[in-house]
């Protein structure tokens, strides 16, 4: 486990707009952290942008509040979480990958928000890095990590420990994520999708992260203030919710090629089904279940 200087960001920040996607390299997660993912989690994040920020009003975060982002990516939570806590509150982010937290750095310095560190760490090691001390952050969010991660209760149990008494974790993660189909329905999609899902379990994932997460944080010695799904209803064709996916297939059918998970005829077939779809007024997606929690340490 290294740690990130914050205060020497680095200036060879990855290009926002390199046109292919290079291979993970296996220390990394399993959908890489290359520039193309980095670009398609900014994407993402102005996507969901409103249902985060609907649940950190919901657990009240104001100024002078100090955050935690655990797994924040390239950090584009977290600059907003930086803009609402202001210059008298801070937020300190956290991710294994060195490329993501060299751009959240710099892009801190950028954004004019010093009040924002980011740190390269295990999420499940935090307990570990000097500046996070026991019981010195009044939130933590974790958006889209505990499904990556392979030993989730390790996670929470860690933040618990950042947690002053009344703070707050908040998480938003995916349930049943292999239901996520497209009307009129199609086996090709069907099978990518249920491939999505067991290369991330192979991985030490868990696609059906949120079923385990109120557990958790009870064992973790936590009160559960909120738990609800999140549903921006179904997705239609040439909606933006439509071409959040759109982004992901591009980086990751590929890789689910290369790694065996599905062949160039599924994939091809995957590809048809969907183009299909992208031109039928008449189709819709039910997106991957997503959904939020808020457990409170007493
Ligand atoms: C899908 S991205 C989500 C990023 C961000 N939370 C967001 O909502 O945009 C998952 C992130 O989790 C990070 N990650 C996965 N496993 C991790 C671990 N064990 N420790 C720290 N970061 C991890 C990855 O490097 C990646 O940046």
């Amino acid at each position: 486990m290294s740690t990130n200087n914050p205060h020497q960001p680095n200036p060879h920040e990855p290009a926002p707009h390199q046109p292919s996607a290079p291979e993970p390299t296996s220390r990394e997660y399993v959908l890489g952290t290359n520039p193309v993912e980095l670009e398609r989690l900014g994407f993402q994040h102005r996507l969901w942008a409103r249902a985060a920020y609907e649940l950190w009003h919901r657990a009240g975060i104001r100024p002078g509040h100090a955050a935690l982002d655990i797994g924040c990516g390239p950090g584009f939570a977290s600059f907003d979480l930086a803009q609402i806590v202001g210059p008298t509150g801070r937020v300190v982010g956290i991710d294994e990958s060195e490329p993501y937290v060299a751009f959240a750095n710099a892009q801190a310095q950028h954004r004019r928000l010093p009040q924002a560190r980011f740190f390269v760490a295990d999420a499940a090691a935090i307990a570990t890095l000097d500046h996070l001390r026991p019981s010195s952050f009044d939130l933590a969010y974790v958006r889209w990590v505990l499904c990556f991660v392979p030993d989730p209760g390790a996670v929470v149990g860690a933040i618990a420990r950042c947690l002053k008494p009344g703070g707050k974790l908040l998480i938003q993660d995916y349930f049943r994520y292999e239901t996520m189909c497209v009307a009129p329905r199609s086996e090709a999609f069907e099978r990518v999708i249920a491939a999505v899902a067991k290369s991330w379990r192979d991985h030490g994932g868990d696609s059906d992260i949120m079923g385990r997460l109120p557990r958790l944080a009870l064992d973790a010695g936590l009160t559960i203030d909120h738990l609800d799904r999140i549903d921006p209803g179904p997705a239609r064709p040439g909606s933006t919710m439509w071409n959040w996916p759109d982004t992901f297939w591009k980086i990751f059918l590929p890789r689910l090629e290369d790694l065996g998970y599905i062949t160039a005829g599924e994939k091809a077939d995957f590809l048809k089904a969907w183009t299909d779809r992208c031109a039928d007024p008449a189709a819709f997606m039910h997106l991957p279940p997503m959904y939020e929690l808020i457990a409170r340490k007493a």
